[in-house]
């Protein structure tokens, strides 16, 4: 216990240490409530750099952009994995996982990247378009629903259906919407499970747990057809690894939450910025239909529209919406820990000792905010990422071009292997929802706050969800 309570005390050469008065808490109660306040609070009394002790481990941040390279490319001082190593088995519930499976894991993420996309895009834009045309396109009637919970009830069915497959008989799982329910009342606790809270502590989150592993135990999975070369190539994987049923399950289950826990939201807010936004929404329908056009294509509501995955690369309007979406919405932690005492050189003037086991942490939604490099940071614009009609990539603070300016899929050897299949997924829906349907928000709503009680785990989700109205397109262009 003393060993708990006693407070670490600043070396030479070590940056500013923020302590906190509460023994083992340190900060983390305050950088619960808002991270993103916290932190810039801290910034202007301490400098760029300043280590915080927060629920038993010493956190340093280095908040100066600029300085993101030297972080990043510290391989082998700074470990990524190390932490999600530990974390993953215990929020997920599966057993912790030896080196060599983990290697072979970390090899599986290259089916969800390069020409395996081809297949993941045409399958998902098939299951988009079936859960489209069976709940919403069949009738011209103005529709009132909430955002949110639309985008994401169409988005989890149709990754659903592309990572894991379609049912043996028919072509929609039954009891969708009772695994939705289930997911997001994981999702809730999904927080405290990270911050390493035992899940019995937590209510019923162990029973929804379990019953939600129950989904994708071998003996239902394997019935699947169409699922993903990615799950089927993990799944071998598991089997011939001899893991337990109930492992193989929380492993798969881990995956369902990797692929829509930030896609939901990250849905939700591109789709609301276009809506809120009518001259974007108009600029980014009109690119969907020249790219179409230009392949002579011409819209019609009465036909499935097909956009393959190079047409998709082609809709740089619609690139730029959701990426300034993210930037607007985004909170994720990019985490190191550090694997031996060293001296971790910052910039050619600057070079900072760390500890052992210590952990060093990038917060880029404070770039992402920051009004040096994105004018008017709270602003939403749809084209902020296009330049001369090419994508923009030079972005400057201090007046030097930065390498990274917008990291919602994180960075390093800890960067999102799903992040090309992300943005595409959204794009299709985009596609769809803008192609085929008239929306506006219904009227006296102001612009959703962001909720932060996800702060530092990735999209943040809206405070409060927002009513639109929505119909078919009349049948003319
Ligand atoms: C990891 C963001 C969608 C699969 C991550 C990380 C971030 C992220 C920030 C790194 C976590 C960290 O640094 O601690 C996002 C966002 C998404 C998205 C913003 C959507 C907009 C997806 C999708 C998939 C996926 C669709 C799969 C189909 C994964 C996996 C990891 C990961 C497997 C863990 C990688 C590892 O352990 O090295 N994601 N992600 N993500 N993401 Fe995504």
């Amino acid at each position: 216990l003393l060993l708990l309570l006693r407070t670490r005390k600043r070396r030479d050469d070590e940056p500013p240490l923020i302590n906190g008065w509460i023994p083992f808490i340190g900060k983390a109660l305050q950088f619960g409530k808002d991270a993103h306040k916290f932190l810039e609070e801290y910034k202007r009394k301490y400098g760029d750099v300043f280590t915080v002790h927060i629920a038993g481990k010493y956190m340093t941040f280095i908040m100066d952009p600029l300085l993101y390279p030297s972080v990043i490319r510290q391989g082998r001082q700074l470990d990524f994995h190390e932490f999600t190593g530990k974390v993953a088995p215990l929020t997920f519930g599966y057993k912790p996982v030896h080196s060599d499976l983990w290697d072979k894991i970390m090899r599986s993420f290259q089916l969800l990247q390069g020409d395996n996309l081809q297949p993941l895009t045409e399958s998902m834009m098939g299951n988009l378009l079936l859960v489209f045309r069976q709940d919403h396109l069949d009738h011209g009637l103005w529709g009132t629903r909430s955002m949110c919970d639309f985008c994401s009830s169409v988005m989890f069915e149709a990754t659903f259906l592309t990572m894991f497959g379609r049912p043996a008989t028919g072509q929609r799982h039954s009891g969708m919407e009772a695994l939705r329910e289930d997911f997001n009342k994981f999702d809730n606790m999904f927080p405290l499970l990270i911050a390493q809270v035992p899940i019995w502590l937590l209510g019923k989150t162990s029973a929804i747990r379990k019953k939600l592993i129950h989904q994708f135990l071998p003996k239902h999975l394997s019935r699947f057809s169409n699922t993903s070369q990615f799950i089927k190539m993990r799944a071998g994987l598991f089997e011939q690894e001899s893991l337990k049923d109930t492992d193989i399950g929380a492993h798969h289950f881990a995956m369902l939450w990797a692929s829509v826990g930030n896609t939901l939201p990250a849905t939700f807010w591109a789709t609301y910025y276009l809506v809120s936004h009518p001259e974007a929404l108009q600029a980014v329908r009109q690119e969907i239909l020249d790219v179409l056009r230009d392949d002579g294509v011409e819209f019609s509501t009465d036909n499935d529209v097909n956009l393959s995955k190079e047409q998709l690369d082609k809709l740089i309007y619609l690139e730029s919406s959701i990426n300034e979406s993210l930037r607007l919405s985004s909170a994720s932690t990019n985490i190191r820990v550090a694997q031996e005492d060293f001296s971790l050189r910052l910039d050619a003037s600057r070079a900072i000792s760390v500890r052992k086991g210590d952990i060093i942490a990038l917060y880029p939604q404070s770039m992402h905010l920051d009004p040096e490099i994105y004018e008017e940071p709270q602003t939403f614009r749809f084209d902020r990422f296009v330049q001369d009609g090419a994508v923009k990539t030079d972005f400057y603070k201090d007046g030097q071009k930065l390498r990274y300016y917008l990291m919602p899929f994180g960075s390093g050897s800890s960067m999102c292997p799903g992040r090309y299949f992300a943005v595409n997924e959204i794009k299709q829906f985009l596609s769809v929802l803008l192609l085929y349907f008239e929306m506006e928000l219904e009227e006296g709503q102001p612009r959703p706050a962001l909720d932060p009680s996800r702060a530092g785990l990735g999209i943040l989700l809206p405070s409060t969800d927002v009513r639109f109205r929505f119909r078919l397109r009349p049948t003319e262009v």
